[in-house]
């Protein structure tokens, strides 16, 4: 697109907080830049310098965060399984209260999800059929943040992940699994392609722009009432999506990019 990059890793960028109170960086002249890491440190210093950032340091924040990525988007119209954060523990030798691990049963019943909330590729989602295997998932992740979830099971190894680029859907997929509730890709889940309702694409455009992003993979559930949202991945990969369904994502996110930089179409395209 007549666009010239260039390709740094985070930790390349030599963003620091200088001893006169000052951010230096040693990247400049750049009209944006295409933040494909979660670093939060150097994306909010970025920022502060006047980079435009695709996504936005608070929104890749926001979704790195699976309970944040909640509380953000309750009150917008948005369904989600109920969801309850955990309390955090600082001491690993103190046992997870028995209170809490009731309070879940009651609210949540069983079977019920434990999900770290930085987890991704489906390795921090977990399942607990009852009391014994709650206590257990709880006292392996207490020390790290992370939340109790109801357990969707109409949805068992099944969900869809949605690209929506600059308010617009322009991916789906339907993932299932055979042997796992987990329908994530890299877990064996198989993709195939999948057209989204009204109702759906009105759902992620709107968890989309509730949480300020410019690119994002939804991951949604089929709910017996309905489609319920359970994840926003601001980082979502695009390559397994792209073979599945034959659209070129990269390309459209591209041309989001310079649409919204630079005003009009690129002359290459
Ligand atoms: N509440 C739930 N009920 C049923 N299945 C779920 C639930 N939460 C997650 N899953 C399944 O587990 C997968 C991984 O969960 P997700 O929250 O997307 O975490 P990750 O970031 O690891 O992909 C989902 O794609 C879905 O198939
Ligand atoms: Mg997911």
């Amino acid at each position: 697109m007549g666009v010239q990059a260039d390709i740094y890793p985070a930790d390349a960028l030599g963003c620091a907080v200088e001893e006169d109170g000052s951010l230096s960086c040693a990247l400049s002249g750049y009209d944006f830049c295409v933040y494909l890491d979660k670093d939060k440190y150097a994306a909010r210093m970025l920022e502060k310098l006047g980079m435009r950032l695709f996504n936005s340091a608070r929104a890749v924040e926001d979704c790195d965060d699976k309970m944040q990525t909640f509380i953000r988007l309750a009150d917008m119209g948005i369904p989600m399984p109920k969801t309850l954060p955990a309390p955090l523990c600082y001491d690993p030798q103190m046992p997870v209260k028995e209170d809490i691990l009731r309070g879940v049963e009651r609210e949540l019943g069983y079977p019920v999800i434990i999900k770290s909330a930085y987890g991704s590729l489906g390795a921090g989602v977990f399942m607990a059929s009852d009391g014994v295997q709650l206590k257990a998932a709880a006292e392996r992740l207490k020390c790290s943040p992370h939340l109790f979830q109801r357990y969707v099971a109409e949805s068992c190894g099944r969900d869809v992940r949605v690209i929506v680029v600059g308010g617009r859907v322009v991916a789906a997929m339907e993932r299932r699994s055979r042997g796992d509730f987990r329908s994530n890709i890299e877990l064996g889940g198989v993709g195939r392609p999948f057209t989204p309702d009204e109702g759906l694409s009105k759902l992620c455009v709107r968890a989309a722009d509730g949480l300020g992003l410019d690119y994002c993979g939804a991951d949604v559930l089929f709910g017996r009432e309905g489609y319920l949202l359970c994840e926003v991945n601001s980082n979502a990969f695009f390559g397994g999506i792209e073979r599945v369904t034959g659209i070129n994502v990269a390309r459209e996110y591209a041309l989001y990019m310079y649409k919204t930089i630079y005003g009009g179409m690129p002359d290459a395209v």
